[in-house]
């Protein structure tokens, strides 16, 4: 009878320690799910004029209107990361000068790498923003 209540021990003892190994295994395998992006704002389709903008500042985004496509830039500077303004015809960096196109493009340096374009999810009636 001892014997067998040993081994059931032995036995429980060697589940938990799968249990134990396979989740600490699990964690270093597999992906963390905070890789998923965040919706950063929202917008009504309706809201942003045919080629025109709408800027929220305090994002530091810009979401694009063209004929064919609606778009979300950064306007983080690419350069040295100042909030880049939004005029009619491109966006300009006030802090070195800059100058980007409405696709993001440098059209002048300093900077080199065109703004971050932002992921845009449709949702209904609502444009969704991610990061
Ligand atoms: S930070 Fe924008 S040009 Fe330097």
């Amino acid at each position: 009878m001892e014997k067998l209540t040993r081994s059931r021990r032995k036995f429980l003892k060697g589940i938990a320690f799968i249990g134990i190994f396979g989740g600490l295994v699990w964690r270093f395998l597999v992906p963390s799910t905070s890789n998923r992006k965040k919706a950063l704002l929202e917008v009504k389709k309706s809201d942003i004029p045919l080629r025109g903008a709408l800027v929220f500042k305090r994002s530091r985004v810009v979401v694009i209107r063209s004929e064919e496509d609606v778009y979300a830039l950064s306007l983080i500077c690419t350069h040295l990361g100042c909030t880049v303004n939004v005029t009619a015809e491109n966006l300009i960096c006030p802090c070195h000068g800059s100058i980007f196109d409405r696709k993001g493009n440098v059209m002048k340096g300093p900077s080199d790498k065109p703004l971050e374009r932002l992921e845009v999810a449709e949702q209904g009636e609502k444009l969704v923003v991610l990061v």
